[in-house]
């Protein structure tokens, strides 16, 4: 694997699950492996986990990890071919990607959809560009369409919080304040299409995922019909597609409640905004893992960076 960008660079996702569920047990067993590596971790927009816990698996491996908040602190950065760069940008992606991997053996990056132009979003210009002009392998941090080492993550805490041969998985749709983008929860739907659990996905009218992530995965507008036997509950706000980055709805009554999700397991990839997306007493209860998720980041990243540097 020289990139990993999409949950299709998983192979195998039950060998990677049991693989990273290994280095959970061991995490400084590879410490020799990315002796004098450096990662570049370039960040266009905010983060907690991913900044954290992939320097943390950086560390775990024995890279070195340097980091950038790309859009506060370097030059402004052109993708556009061809441009008369007489605007607002200082740099092109060429030199920039050619520049920064002569410094890194690995370059991840985040960079968020615009959710105003569905084409330019699915046509992955941030994370494509890198791929194209970077000579180094390139991991995506969360992009425009899709947050794989989120779903790995997710994916690997099912696993190793159920003893059932086939859980009843379920993605519910939940309330915000603000247009968030579909990254989570498409790399989320591939990761359990990828599982053999029963999985569902929960939302309101109007907020069908792309058809061509949610293939034949069964939708439900009722929340309650979706969330029957469930054994895990995932919630996630996702703005409209049909109606590409707009809401529509802003009542709660989607919101996740300790009656709604009954004995099943909750998760969130955080951050969560309390009490709207999901009620206090479903985060405070022992039914969340979103703690254990977070934890399952460093895993991931550790697994992903693995499997990059063995192939380099
Ligand atoms: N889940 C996740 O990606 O968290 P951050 O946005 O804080 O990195």
């Amino acid at each position: 694997m020289k990139n990993y960008t999409h949950i299709d660079d998983i192979d195998d996702l039950h060998s990677w699950i049991e693989e990273a569920k290994a280095l959970k047990k061991n995490p400084l067993k590879n410490q020799e492996l990315g002796k004098n590596k450096t990662i570049g971790l370039l960040f266009f927009n905010s983060s907690l986990r991913t900044r954290l816990s992939t320097q943390k698996a950086a560390l775990n491996l024995g890279m070195t990890p340097i980091v950038m908040n790309i859009s506060e602190d370097a030059w402004g950065i052109e993708f556009g071919d061809k441009t008369i760069m007489n605007g607002s940008t200082a740099e092109h992606i060429k030199e920039a990607a050619a520049v920064v991997s002569q410094y890194c053996d690995v370059i991840a990056v985040r960079a968020f959809p615009s959710l105003t132009d569905k084409e330019k979003d699915e046509s992955e210009e941030v994370l494509t560009a890198f791929m194209n002009y970077a000579s180094v392998p390139v991991m995506n941090m969360e992009s425009a369409t899709g947050h794989p080492l989120q779903g790995l993550t997710d994916a690997i805490t099912i696993s190793e919080n159920t003893t059932k041969k086939k859980p009843k998985v379920v993605l519910s749709w939940a309330p915000h304040v603000k247009a968030l983008p579909h990254a989570v929860a498409n790399s989320f739907i591939q990761a359990m299409q990828k599982m053999d659990v029963d999985f569902v996905i929960a939302n309101p009218k109007g907020y069908d995922l792309n058809p061509e992530i949610t293939k034949n995965t069964r939708i439900y507008h009722d929340q309650e019909a979706a969330f029957k036997n469930a054994d895990f509950v995932y919630a996630k706000n996702w703005s409209s597609y049909e109606d590409y980055g707009n809401i529509s709805k802003t009542d709660m009554d989607w919101m996740l409640t300790k009656k709604k999700i009954g004995d099943a397991k909750f998760m969130h990839c955080l951050p969560v905004r309390r009490n709207v997306v999901v009620e206090d007493a479903v985060l405070d209860s022992d039914h969340s893992l979103v703690i254990e998720q977070a934890n399952n980041r460093t895993f991931a990243a550790q697994l992903v960076l693995k499997k990059i540097i063995e192939n380099d």
